[in-house]
């Protein structure tokens, strides 16, 4: 038979926003585990990047063309010789001011406002909630429907600014293929590379590049290299998470890796030229 829709009064737990436990929760296991190391995986990265971007040492190999991300694309005077792919149309910067200022807003922008971040630090730092069945601290909820998380919603603009510095990555990693002696390829080549798909990888599985593919669209037979494209994106879609934290290390990684070439701390590994 048709079920009547139930009203508040029919049904008590519908006037109660909360159960009315005391507890800040009844779950025995370690929930507070998995906020916890996101926290820390976070944390470690913001340190490491903030510390790196201010640095101006150790960003680029003169001898095998490497430049690490964080300093890409380097446009001003103040960047070292050959680093600067597209020119210096900006003068001498002041040393407070990254040299790669111009891209790492918008790639904080970026993750800042993706859809897991969100996620994730909406559990592991503000709380809100920080995990099934635990009560927030806060009193109220407004979603990302003011500032400043309505700023959420500029996701898909960030995605469009990601998109064109990951060309510019992968042009910089292309670049690396050329050292001082011409032609060659060692592991910083490889390095780059991996780097440069797995940021591919994590910049293609955004939701907001799903939508840009396949959104609004009314009938997929009708729009069959959209639907293919939108396939596509959504199979990197689902492994958007493990991509989020994937690049997390290799950016940091390659970073490093060229840091410690590029001041002869380590030798890179040729292996041709
Ligand atoms: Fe994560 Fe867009 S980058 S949802």
């Amino acid at each position: 038979p048709p079920q009547t829709p139930q009203t508040p009064t029919d049904n008590p737990a519908a006037t109660r926003s909360r159960a009315s436990i005391t507890a800040r929760t009844l779950r025995t296991d370690r929930w507070w585990v998995p906020p916890l190391l996101t926290t820390l995986g976070l944390a470690a990265f913001v340190i490491y990047a903030t510390v790196r971007s201010f640095m101006r040492t150790g960003y680029y190999d003169a001898e095998q063309h490497y430049l690490t991300p964080f300093y890409s694309p380097c446009l001003s005077d103040s960047c070292v010789a050959g680093s600067a792919h597209f020119g210096t149309p900006i003068g001498e910067l002041p040393g407070f001011i990254p040299l790669a200022f111009l891209s790492l807003p918008f790639l904080l922008g970026f993750r800042l406002t993706c859809y897991y971040y969100r996620k994730a630090y909406y559990r592991s730092i503000w709380f809100s909630p920080p995990a099934c069945a635990v009560a927030e601290p806060h009193a109220k909820y407004t979603g990302e429907t003011r500032l400043p998380l309505i700023v959420q919603n500029a996701h898909r603009y960030f995605f469009y600014a990601a998109f064109v510095i990951a060309l510019i990555n992968t042009y910089d990693a292309i670049l690396a293929f050329g050292g001082e002696n011409g032609v060659g390829f060692g592991l910083g080549n490889v390095v780059l590379l991996v780097n440069v798909v797995l940021l591919w990888a994590y910049t293609l599985s955004c939701h907001s590049c799903r939508h840009v593919t396949g959104g609004r669209m009314k009938h997929f037979s009708k729009n069959p290299v959209r639907y293919w494209i939108w396939t596509q994106v959504s199979r990197l879609n689902v492994r958007h998470m493990q991509f989020a934290w994937i690049t997390l290390a290799t950016l940091a990684l390659t970073d490093l890796y060229v840091w410690l070439v590029s001041t002869d701390v380590i030798t890179d590994l040729r292996f041709i030229n």
